[in-house]
């Protein structure tokens, strides 16, 4: 019932020649699969040219931010608008870098998502606690204000929109994974308050997919657990043999 999603966050990775050959190689390789949704998020200005290599196919384009205002004095932003006429249909937001590197709050996010919706746009919204949280017995807390703070006066039909990520930052970039079980816990933990602050048919509707540190070693353990609807690749992702085995592994 939920169709799983495969992103990829290339970050700050891939200048335009690139992002172009990438994506054209994943293309190739991923001309036969039907059965998930593929999106790739390249950095801004990398964004028409990956547009290119994947037009025709089934491959969805993304964004890795966005401004929730539609235009304005905001130097060095983009908006909602400009990424859709760029092609895109997905924005990660609140990724943990982002809220680490450039103080993102659950209330700027919270604006952002409301604005990727109201255009149109499906935002991957990132939530995950850090190590010192996980050590501590805070996860679920942790990920709980996340949510509500993210999603505060986010309506049902709004809700239906999003796809959540949950990334614990400790595994992020750093080859440690959260174990199947362990990343279950949290996905099915994510839901359950999706169906207390919603309803459980939204819950069950919910893509929630992982991220950190997910490799084609881990990737089918991962996706089998029943909770886990997809993942969102960081590193992984910049190679296309290895997005590909991660795309495939079921
Ligand atoms: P990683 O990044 O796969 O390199 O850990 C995931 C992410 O930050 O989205």
């Amino acid at each position: 019932m939920r169709v799983p999603i495969i992103a990829g966050n290339w970050k700050m990775f891939k200048d335009e020649t690139e992002a172009f050959e990438l994506a054209t190689e994943i293309r190739k390789r991923l001309k036969d699969v039907s059965s998930k949704r593929i999106v790739l998020c390249p950095p801004f200005t990398s964004i028409p040219s990956v547009k290119k290599a994947i037009q025709g196919s089934s491959i969805y384009l993304g964004a890795q931010n966005m401004h929730w205002e539609e235009e304005g004095a905001y130097t060095g932003e983009i908006s909602a608008k400009m990424l859709l006429g760029s092609g895109c249909s997905f924005v990660i937001l609140g990724h943990s870098e982002r809220r680490a590197h450039f103080g993102e709050t659950d209330q700027v996010i919270n604006k952002k998502i409301k604005k990727a919706i109201e255009e149109g746009l499906t935002p991957i919204v990132c939530v995950g606690e850090i190590l010192e949280e996980r050590e501590s017995g805070k996860t679920e807390s942790v990920v709980e204000e996340q949510i509500r703070g993210a999603f505060e006066g986010i309506n049902k039909k709004e809700i239906e929109k999003l796809v959540i990520a949950y990334e614990p930052v400790w595994a992020i970039g750093t080859g440690k994974t959260a174990t199947p079980k362990q990343a279950n816990e949290v996905h099915r933990f994510i839901r359950e308050k999706i169906s207390l602050l919603f309803n459980q048919e939204i819950a069950q509707k919910v893509c929630i997919l992982y991220g950190g540190s997910v490799k084609p070693e881990n990737s089918k353990d991962l996706l089998a657990e029943p909770d886990i609807d997809g993942a969102l690749v960081g590193g992984a992702s910049l190679r296309a043999d290895s997005f590909d085995q991660i795309v495939r592994s079921d």
